[in-house]
């Protein structure tokens, strides 16, 4: 449902995606392993529109999007929690969540965001800034799961993020998946996090795609060889 060919992108000069393939299918989740530098924040960013794609074609359910301008990508399905989070550290926890509703929800969050994710209702007047790093997390990902998507990209959500945090937003992707029949892109440098979610694996090498398995035949050894060389 989700289907990217041939994508390029990069910066003035420097082309740094390149050439990348990937087709992703209603509530699949998907992994992009990649070290630092190779290329997931520029690929995220090409999908979401933050950054126009030089070459190439995306499209959600049959509709080319790789055009639209990105509030028009979020209008077709596309949700994104970038890396680093950037929720509004001044405004509170509900008001973040409430960026991220459609003006016919009329500020009304969804009982089923707050069941996900409890710590936001318990800290909904609270400032988003004076939430830990895996709340202001769980919050980024509330905010983008408000405006209904089809399509949610998230930016490496373990990123420091203690361990049991970790595993309370791996319990909530696969639960939310599920519930709205919701398909996930994710990108890691964490292979134990990958494992607990994804459905198929890529490694990005350099703005490539170095290597591609189902969960069934991922191969740990060999993306832990990309990972850390
Ligand atoms: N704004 C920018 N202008 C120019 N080059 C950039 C810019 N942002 C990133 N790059 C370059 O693009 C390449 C890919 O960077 P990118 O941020 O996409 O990697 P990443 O895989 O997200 O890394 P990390 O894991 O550290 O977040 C790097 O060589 C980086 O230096
Ligand atoms: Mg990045």
């Amino acid at each position: 449902m989700f289907k990217v060919s041939h994508l390029a992108s990069g910066y003035g000069q420097s082309e740094v995606i390149h050439d990348v393939n990937l087709s992703v299918e209603k509530q699949e989740i998907v992994a992009v392993m990649g070290r630092n530098g190779m290329g997931k924040t520029t690929l995220f960013k090409t999908l979401m529109g933050i950054l126009p794609m030089r070459g190439g074609s995306i499209s959600i359910d049959g509709q080319e999007v790789g055009a639209m301008e990105s509030y028009q990508r979020v209008a077709s399905g596309v949700a994104y929690v970038p890396q680093g989070r950037m929720i509004f550290p001044n405004m509170t926890v509900l008001e973040n969540i409430q960026t991220g509703l459609p003006a016919n929800a009329q500020g009304k969050v969804p009982e089923e965001l707050y069941a996900l994710f409890p710590v936001l209702y318990d800290m909904r007047g609270r400032k988003g800034g004076n939430l830990s790093g895996g709340q202001q997390q769980q919050l980024a990902i509330a905010r983008a799961l408000a405006t209904n998507p089809k399509v949610l990209l998230l930016d490496e959500p373990t990123e420091g993020i203690q361990p049991s945090i970790i595993k309370d937003i791996a319990k909530s992707l696969k639960e939310i998946r599920k519930l709205r029949q919701l398909t996930i892109i994710v990108s890691e440098q964490v292979l134990s996090f990958t494992l607990e979610i994804a459905d198929r694996f890529f490694v990005i090498d350099k703005g490539r795609f170095v290597y591609e398995d189902t969960r069934a035949h991922v191969d740990a050894a060999t993306i832990s060889r990309y990972l850390s060389v």
